[in-house]
């Protein structure tokens, strides 16, 4: 019986991990989408690695302000994802 628990506990884990790892993923490609209508993505790219999420939140919400489409959980889960890349990051920069 235990050791059903640690394999049900265990996978759980796994789907949680994987559903991080690709909730990541979509939100790169959100901000190589969403990020590149104005002005190339190279503005971004010149950041990353020097600013925060939390930074990276207000930036953001500029942008939606400035007319980036984006909703208030895709901000937040775009704004993590670029506090969190490193420069040269695929799949927004070249
Ligand atoms: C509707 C047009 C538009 C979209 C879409 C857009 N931006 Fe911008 N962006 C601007 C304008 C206008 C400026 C210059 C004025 C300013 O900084 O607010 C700018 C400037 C920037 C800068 C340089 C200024 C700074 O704070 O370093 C960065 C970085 C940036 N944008 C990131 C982004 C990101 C990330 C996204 C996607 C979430 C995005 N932009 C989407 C219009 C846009």
């Amino acid at each position: 019986m235990k050791k059903m628990m640690i394999i049900v506990v265990g996978l759980y884990s796994c789907l949680l991990l994987a559903s991080l790892v690709f909730a990541d993923a979509g939100a790169a490609k959100l901000a190589a989408e969403r990020c590149s209508g104005c002005h190339s993505t190279a503005r971004i790219c010149e950041k990353l690695g020097n600013r925060s999420a939390e930074v990276w939140k207000q930036t953001v919400r500029r942008m939606v302000s400035n007319g980036a489409k984006l909703s208030e959980s895709e901000a937040v889960a775009v704004a993590d994802v670029l506090g969190a890349a490193k420069p040269g990051s695929k799949p927004l920069c070249q």
